[in-house]
């Protein structure tokens, strides 16, 4: 998938996807199974998952076998890849704006959507999460899943350089906010918070790398960078802004009830 892009341009999801990397969203393998768990997800579920990319999450979600699922992705090539990951015709995936997803409200009881928030402007990240409000039926759960600030009082010069930092490394406009803005933006849209949970923001770590990917693959991601023209200079980049600011920043996953 995605052989077209130009590795010195394209977003840093898509160049470690490139590399072979499944799982890209801040907190790992690890804190995706946390939210599993949280969400509870069951027979007589109907899940909604924005921007589900690769779908690594998506075969979690298929695992627990939820009644309905529909994976709602902008990227034409991602949905056509996900397509072939289940052939249960009560599973589907749109390729559509996750601002605008034209589903029916009121149409799941599980909408969960992980590292696509964070990319996107303040006035974006408020009208996704009332799409997944909208969506919801009354006391449905709602899962998030991205990059916070810390402190909650972390000054704007501090935040403002991270935000240009990452912005700068990973080729998307990366707006982190911290743990209480979230909540009051998650609170202003409909929900009620109900768990949070946070994970070092180690993806580009070795020993993360390994737990997210197993040994041998992640012995291929190594060696695809090393020897993909401008790939290694990308990574270390990114790894760089990571470990320099590893102590403003943390995955959060934040987990509501449509009240
Ligand atoms: C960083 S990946 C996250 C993928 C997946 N959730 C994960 O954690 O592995 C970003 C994905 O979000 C999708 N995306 C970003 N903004 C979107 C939007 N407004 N509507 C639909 N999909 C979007 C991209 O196409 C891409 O597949």
């Amino acid at each position: 998938m995605f052989e077209h892009y130009d590795i010195q341009k394209m977003p840093g999801h898509w160049l470690l996807a490139r590399m072979g990397k499944r799982v890209l969203r801040p907190g790992g393998r690890e804190l995706t199974m946390k939210i599993i768990d949280a969400l509870d997800i069951n027979a007589d579920d109907s899940v909604v998952e924005f921007a589900p990319g690769i779908g690594s999450t998506a075969q979690l979600i298929f695992a627990r076998k939820p009644q309905h699922y529909t994976g709602i992705d902008q990227n034409e090539e991602a949905v056509n890849h996900l397509a072939s990951l289940t052939n249960n015709h009560r599973y589907n995936f749109i390729n559509k704006n996750i601002t605008n997803s034209g589903l029916p409200g009121l149409c799941a009881s599980v909408v969960l959507g992980e590292a696509v928030l964070t990319m996107q402007t303040e006035e974006r990240k408020e009208q996704i999460i009332s799409e997944a409000c909208r969506l919801l039926q009354r006391g449905g759960r709602y899962a998030i899943h991205e990059i916070a600030l810390r402190p909650d009082d972390i000054q704007n010069g501090m935040k403002n350089e991270i935000q240009q930092k990452l912005s700068e490394k990973i080729h998307v406009n990366a707006r982190p906010l911290t743990t209480h803005e979230w909540t009051l933006m998650l609170n202003k849209c409909g929900f009620r918070i109900i768990k949070i949970l946070t994970n070092p923001m180690h993806l580009l770590k070795l020993s993360r790398m390994i737990r997210d990917e197993g040994f041998m693959r992640a012995a291929g991601i190594a060696f695809r960078i090393a020897t993909t023209p401008h790939a290694f200079k990308r990574v270390k980049g990114m790894r760089n802004v990571f470990d320099t600011y590893e102590h403003y920043m943390t995955a959060i996953s934040i987990i509501a009830i449509k009240e």
